[in-house]
């Protein structure tokens, strides 16, 4: 019998308010847009693990090779107390990095974090029955919210993989990693996965699959939006779009309004309207170099003391640590 450990930052209603408040700033801008973290009810979080194992999706098999090759340096280096880990999802990598820390003897807690309670509870339980001598404390929360107490025994190390730092704007992005660089002491650890700038096919196909399922994905934000907000969104008036963005460096995500279209959305007391062609960017996937990223953490007060790539160097990884605040 195990027992589960859940701090819980938020509430479902927190939810649907912060639903309301975003569909309002994003449908009344000149440029609409939607922010990414609406994809992730349980079909889109379904949808999603579907993506990871897609052939022009690579960034998650990238991302696997390194994590595996690089585990026992990633343990050996930190020599982590406690792994933090943000938007944990399935924890599935997380697996390779639990693996080589609890191998390499020091770690004693895994600390998952995401917002949605139910992945979170799943994946806590698996992880607490298969790593027995593990402590596990899950943190129900939003990680540009609520990284203020995370818990541990130190040093701890925050894990934030997938190239999800990709979802921010450049200054958010440069906001969020101060977040995480104040919640460390000094010496801690951060690891950091980033997808890289590549060529323009390869990019917009991981972002438009041969067998729709991204299109369906990113149509499922406006499901999400009728059902907790009772509109009536059509998604199949949507086409999907993959766009590289080469100046900004990110891939933008777009549902575009096939025809002319009203839409009601009574839960955030608006009618939106769409011209023909007329566009919501769902997300931006920012795409990293070397240097960029690096110059990045520094800025935040983290110094970067191991980089990897895969085979292919699709993908990055930066163990970086504390340095200053
Ligand atoms: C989970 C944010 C890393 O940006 O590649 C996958 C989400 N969107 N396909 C990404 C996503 C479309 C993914 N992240």
């Amino acid at each position: 019998m195990t027992e589960l450990d859940l701090d819980v930052h938020h509430s479902e209603s927190d939810i649907t308010e912060q639903l309301r408040a975003d569909v309002r700033a994003g449908l009344e801008a000149d440029q609409k847009w939607l922010s990414p973290k609406w994809f992730y009810d349980a079909r889109g979080s379904e949808l999603f693990e579907k993506i990871t194992a897609l052939p022009e999706y690579y960034p998650t098999r990238s991302e696997r090779e390194v994590l595996a090759a690089r585990g026992g340096e990633i343990a050996e280096s930190s020599g982590a107390h406690t792994l933090v880990e943000l938007g944990s999802g399935s924890s599935e990598k997380t697996r390779l990095l639990l693996d080589a820390l609890t191998s390499h003897g020091t770690l004693k807690e895994f600390v998952p974090l995401d917002v949605s309670e139910t992945a979170l509870a799943e994946a806590a339980e698996a992880i607490t029955a298969d790593y027995p001598s593990l402590e596990v404390r899950g943190v129900v929360g939003d990680f540009t919210q609520h990284l203020d107490l995370l818990p541990g025994d130190r040093p701890r190390m925050v894990v934030f993989l997938g190239g999800t730092i990709g979802n921010f704007l450049p200054a958010d992005r440069a906001t969020f990693l101060r977040s995480v660089r104040e919640v460390l002491d000094e010496g801690e650890w951060f690891l950091l996965g980033t997808d890289l700038v590549k060529d323009r096919e390869t990019l917009e196909r991981a972002y438009d699959d041969a067998a729709g399922v991204t299109a369906e994905f990113n149509r499922n934000m406006l499901h999400v939006i009728n059902n907790g907000l009772g509109a009536n969104f059509d998604p199949a008036a949507f086409d999907h779009v993959s766009y590289w963005d080469e100046e900004n460096e990110w891939i933008e995500m777009r549902l575009r309004a096939r025809e002319p279209l009203a839409v009601d959305i009574p839960g955030a007391d608006m009618h939106v309207k769409f011209d023909e062609g007329e566009y919501v960017r769902t997300e931006i996937s920012a795409k990293f170099r070397r240097e960029g990223i690096a110059a990045e953490l520094a800025e935040a007060g983290f110094s970067v003391e191991k980089w990897w790539t895969d085979s292919e160097s699709r993908f990055g990884v930066s163990l970086a640590r504390s340095v200053r605040g």
